[in-house]
């Protein structure tokens, strides 16, 4: 039987220009449905349950944004090693993914993910813990049967900042001193590393100069920043249908994100005594939130949080100026657009 990756085309993008992230999808979806079959044949374990749960997880409409960018990372650096390790890699940083929303969606009590109720209700927080951990013990059996030490810290390092930028929004949550640089190093750790980190994964493999990689490092760095600092702008500005999760969450669960802060900041003092009033009272009501809400839009604080993703993405698209032009590059660059531009 021929391997299971041995028809999947390398470098789709030859003389592809994208006009936006669906052609860009489209130009990498063979690669990406290896990534999908691959994900599926992981997991396969003798306990019934977690191979349902788990499968339920995976399939439930996540955009696959953390494989895409290493599978672009490695063509951008010319990756001639085996395609098999970038789908295996591809598949792991997706599983790691995976596993901390399962995580992150019990430590904020989270009723909606990707438009389902989540697993916490479905299957209850206990069964929510262990799949994510199945998730995870997956992830590292894949990438510790690539024998590459370079690989293994740089994904250790990415779960390392995970937990502690969770761990440092949770000591910090309904906390109205928080600064914007706190901020900035919650999201800087608990979302940006794994971008980062896939990034830098799709470079490694395919043993580039270390300036590239440290280039395509800091590129998924600024875009993981961008991309949170525009999560937490549509938690009070999308359409809760289209964005498939609870409007203004942070809010009840006492996260103070950017929109939030600048708030704090702007508003007059009778105001923040509002603002502080209902970040402390905690008590998920809709009158509340839509007070939150009028006073943002006069003070343009979702408007803000929205220049600074689209700061962080200017940071991020200087970096691929380290790297000759190619349709490659302007895939990242039409992915870097998206994660500011994009309503879900
Ligand atoms: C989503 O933030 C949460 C994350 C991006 C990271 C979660 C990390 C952990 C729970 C640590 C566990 C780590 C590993 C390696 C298993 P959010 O709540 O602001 O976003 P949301 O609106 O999508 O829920
Ligand atoms: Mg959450």
């Amino acid at each position: 039987m021929p391997p299971p990756f041995a028809n999947v085309p390398r470098l789709a993008a030859s003389t592809a220009s994208f006009a936006n992230i669906d052609q860009v999808w489209d130009v990498y979806r063979e690669e990406l449905h290896a990534v999908e079959q691959h994900i599926a044949r992981s997991i396969d374990s003798r306990v019934p349950v977690i191979n349902h749960a788990a499968g339920h997880l995976l399939q439930s409409g996540g955009k696959r944004l953390r494989p895409l960018l290493l599978l672009l990372s490695a063509r951008l650096c010319k990756n001639q090693g085996s395609l098999e390790c970038e789908i295996v890699l591809a598949s792991a940083v997706e599983f790691i993914h995976t596993a901390a929303l399962l995580h992150d969606d019990v430590l904020d009590e989270a009723a909606l993910r990707r438009g389902h109720e989540t697993a916490r209700l479905h299957w209850g927080t206990k069964a929510r813990i262990l799949v994510g951990d199945y998730l995870y013990t997956r992830a590292i059996d894949q990438v510790i049967r690539l024998g590459n030490s370079e690989i293994e810290t740089t994904l250790a390092d990415a779960c390392r900042k995970m937990v502690e930028g969770e761990m440092l929004q949770f000591s910090l949550h309904h906390n109205v001193n928080i600064t914007e640089n706190d901020c900035l190093t919650i999201i800087d750790n608990k979302t940006a590393s794994l971008m980062s980190a896939a990034c830098a994964l799709g470079a490694i493999l395919s043993g580039t100069a270390p300036s590239n990689t440290a280039a395509l490092t800091r590129f998924g760095r600024y875009l993981g920043i961008a991309f949170q600092t525009a999560d937490d702008a549509l938690d009070y500005a999308a359409h809760q249908e289209k964005l498939g999760k609870t409007i203004g969450k942070d809010l009840y669960e006492g996260k103070i994100t950017l929109p939030l802060l600048h708030l704090l900041s702007t508003c007059d003092p009778a105001e923040r005594s509002i603002v502080e009033r209902v970040i402390e009272h905690n008590d998920d009501s809709a009158q509340d939130l839509g007070v939150i809400i009028r006073l943002m839009e006069r003070y343009g604080s979702v408007s803000y949080a929205l220049d600074r993703s689209r700061h962080f993405v200017s940071l991020a698209m200087e970096e691929l100026h380290a790297f000759s032009p190619s349709p490659h590059r302007d895939a990242l660059e039409i992915v870097a657009d998206y994660v500011v531009s994009r309503d879900h």
